[in-house]
């Protein structure tokens, strides 16, 4: 097993009947996700997608990945939400948070259209100068307004620099099979497209073009990252909390749920892991946060944490919990050395390596919160392979779908998501939303 739930830490929060207890309704919760007849069941594709994909554009994804490695120094991945976290997250679990600054033969990958401030993308704009430059713009919806703005700025620069011709050389576009302006736009301009799936929703997408195009870039190898998914997928096919550790996982969080504890921290010991946190907030918050419910995702990376946010969880309000994700082994080893005068008094540690230390950390953490009244899940997971990468999102979007369920939530909707830019598009003066315009700037004036 790749992933390991271990729940040590948790079980003096729970009654002798808790995980019975809510046993049949995460079982109920699987049977909607396998047999697709709960809510938002048309959003259901990621389930199968590790064994279930399109082979023809999976190979294609690989020959446009070449292409952008020969052709660029620098590939600028425009989208927001789901369609950019995933392969921003895979990234930086893979290579390194590091990844754009370390020497290497593949570009380096910067994120615009993921926010609307000016100085973020005049930055990035600077960034690309004297650079070659790919673009690979990822939409599902093709109308959403940060990655449509971005996009209409990066096609602008590219366009100037290579001409319309060389710049469609270089224009990468993922969106729906046939809806929205994008699509429209690609096909007009003759960019080569990927399909986001239309049962695949954004943040469920990382396994497809959406996250695979920029992960394959930036030189990962995708083929394993799906053989981890697949071998998630086989590992939780049981229907048993006690044989399917993604249920468990769900199950858990539905108890703490009940008990009070309304905002999970998912906590890390590797830097790698804050883009991938990241990811699972959203996956979680967007899934559960609904119908005036649901956990409230936050994340931390220990031990930097410990110093900011360590106070509030060792002795805050205690609605919290955490779940902990211990990777096991280190890409890198570092050895603390000798120093003969032992000033810092640190000669205890001589020729310790750093990772034994930061599990030290995680031990000492681990027992200190649980001592403060904050039930902990581990999640041992061996390594940050592409392999894993694969299984943790497989394991991570199995148990979201059944946690959802088990909530009673739909998991796969975002209606929430609506109100801001119902709001920005009347006071922006978008033609149709003259009268919502002047109610807001009426409700602003007072
Ligand atoms: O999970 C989701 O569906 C959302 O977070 C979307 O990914 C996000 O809003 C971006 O949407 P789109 O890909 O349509 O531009």
């Amino acid at each position: 097993m790749t992933l390991k739930i271990n729940d040590k830490y948790i079980k003096d929060f729970l009654a002798a009947e808790d995980l019975a207890g809510i046993e049949p309704s995460v079982k109920c919760a699987i049977a909607q996700v396998k047999n697709k007849n709960g809510l938002g069941n048309d959003f259901l594709g990621w389930a199968d997608l590790p064994v279930n994909y399109d082979k023809e554009e999976f190979a294609r994804i690989k020959v446009a990945a070449e292409k952008i490695k020969k052709s660029c120094d620098i590939l600028v991945v425009i989208g927001i939400g789901g369609s950019y976290l995933g392969a921003r997250a895979a990234i930086e679990f893979v290579k390194s948070p590091m990844y754009n600054e370390k020497k290497k033969d593949t570009p380096s990958v910067y994120f615009a259209g993921n926010n609307i401030c000016s100085s973020a993308l005049a930055e990035l704009i600077e960034l690309c100068e004297g650079k070659d430059v790919c673009v690979n713009v990822i939409s599902k919806s093709g109308t959403t307004t940060e990655p449509a703005v971005a996009f209409r700025i990066f096609r602008e620069l590219l366009e100037k620099k290579y001409g319309e011709d060389g710049a469609k050389e270089r224009i990468f576009v993922t969106t729906d099979k046939a809806r929205g302006t994008l699509k429209a736009f690609a096909t007009e301009k003759g960019y080569e497209t990927f399909v986001v799936p239309d049962d695949v929703g954004g943040r469920y997408s990382v396994l497809t073009a959406v996250g695979l195009l920029p992960i394959a870039a930036a030189g990962c190898d995708i083929d394993a990252m799906m053989a981890g998914a697949a071998a998630a997928r086989e590992a939780y096919s049981n229907d048993t909390i006690e044989n399917n550790d993604a249920a468990k996982y769900a199950a858990l969080r539905n108890i703490m749920y009940r008990k009070g504890k309304t905002t999970e921290i998912l906590v890390s010991y590797e830097n790698a892991m804050l883009m991938m946190n990241e990811w699972w907030k959203q996956l979680y918050g967007e899934s559960e946060g609904k119908d005036n419910m649901g956990i409230f995702p936050a994340s931390v990376i220990f031990s930097t944490d410990l110093h900011s946010l360590g106070q509030y969880i060792q002795e805050g309000r205690r609605n919290l919990f955490e779940t902990v994700i211990n990777i096991e082994k280190s890409n890198d080893t570092v050895i603390i050395p000798n120093d003969p005068a032992n000033i810092d008094g640190l000669n205890f540690l001589s020729g310790e390596e750093l990772h034994k230390v930061n599990n030290a950390a995680m031990n000492a953490t681990l027992l200190a919160h649980v001592d403060g009244g904050v039930p902990n899940i581990v999640l041992d997971i061996a390594d940050r392979s592409e392999y894993s990468f694969g299984w943790l999102v497989y394991f991570f979007e199995l148990a979201c779908a059944i946690s959802g369920y088990t909530l009673g939530v739909n998991p796969f909707n975002q209606p929430g998501v609506e109100a801001y830019k119902k709001n920005m598009y009347a006071l922006l003066g978008k033609p149709g939303y003259e009268a919502e315009k002047a109610k807001l700037e009426a409700r602003m004036s007072k």
